[in-house]
């Protein structure tokens, strides 16, 4: 667990100080420094240690600015903007601020909504209240293996309709939100939805990296295809419930200069909303990722070029 980092041009060779945080998921890379231009031999190991313990954490990281932040992500692959929310002049950010309605207190796998979702997604703290705003990322291949037989084979079959306009946001507004917070959260919901952009998943999607089969389901659900509205929230709700499980979770306390990255297509996650008017602001580089495929070989459809033509 001590092992100090080797920076070495083998990529086997490189070690990581990994602290594994849970025994699902979750791990603390240690003495790491975060930039665009990681000897390629310690990229490779973070790369591998992602796809083992799906979101790694480091800490100390005070010295990546704007620039550091996306120049290190551009080495994971192309990173794309948000498809509806604006971001920070210059960037390709997703700036998530709690004084504009950026609250993602709702478990979610990112951008699902779109045909091809984020491969990679890295967030930073940029300001933090006091006290709360923890994040937690749920395992969704674990979620899956731990199915019984007769459930997976159900969940292999079930595609997804994911949709941007969502329809969690409305219900979460009133429960004792302040007149800022609900303010916020409706302005920021308007600027999300302001394009309606939708796919079809499959519900167990195959990792085009480890081969794992992962359920992928979230907030971004809007119905099970081909289902009635009833079954469709029953199934889901069976499935979902499944995936957040608190021994398939791991939960992040923040503090100045904290990066996590996940693997976006074996997670999901929730950021705590329990801070109240205190002020937080995190913003995500979000790396660009493949089409889903189906366990029988099938690829996601991009409803929203299809209705266009
Ligand atoms: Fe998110």
């Amino acid at each position: 667990m001590s092992t100090v980092i080797q920076d070495r041009t083998d990529a086997t060779s490189t070690e990581l100080d990994l602290a594994p945080l849970s025994p699902r998921l979750g791990a603390e890379v240690r003495g790491l420094r975060l930039s665009g231009s990681l000897a390629p031999s310690t990229l490779a190991a973070l790369k591998a240690a992602l796809l083992r313990h799906r979101v790694l954490f480091l800490r100390g990281q005070q010295h990546l600015d704007d620039a550091g932040h996306e120049a290190f992500g551009r080495l994971w692959g192309e990173i794309e903007p948000h498809p509806t929310v604006p971001a920070p002049d210059g960037t390709r950010f997703l700036e998530l601020d709690s004084r504009h309605g950026g609250r993602a207190d709702s478990w979610h796998t990112d951008v699902t909504f779109r045909v091809a979702p984020p491969k990679v997604c890295i967030l930073r703290a940029v300001v933090l209240p006091p006290l709360g705003g923890d994040t937690v990322w749920a395992n969704t291949v674990a979620a899956y293996e731990g199915l019984p037989d007769e459930l997976k084979a159900i969940a292999d079959r079930l595609w997804a309709i994911h949709g941007n306009d969502f329809d969690y946001a409305e219900s979460r507004v009133s429960e004792g939100a302040s007149a800022q917070e609900t303010a916020g959260r409706r302005q920021y919901r308007a600027i999300f939805t302001r394009t309606v952009i939708e796919a079809e998943h499959p519900v167990v999607r195959v990792h085009p990296e480890t081969g794992e089969r992962a359920l992928m389901l979230g907030h971004f659900v809007k119905r099970l295809a081909r289902l009635s509205t009833s079954e469709s929230r029953h199934l889901f709700d069976i499935l979902q419930s499944r995936v957040v499980r608190l021994e398939n979770t791991v939960r992040w306390r923040w503090s100045q200069g904290d990066v996590a990255i996940w693997d976006n297509r074996a997670t999901q996650h929730y950021a705590l909303n329990d801070y109240g008017d205190a002020h937080r602001v995190v913003r995500r580089v979000t790396v660009s990722g493949d089409v889903p495929v189906s366990v029988d070989g099938r690829r996601s459809v991009d409803l929203t070029a299809a209705a266009a033509q």
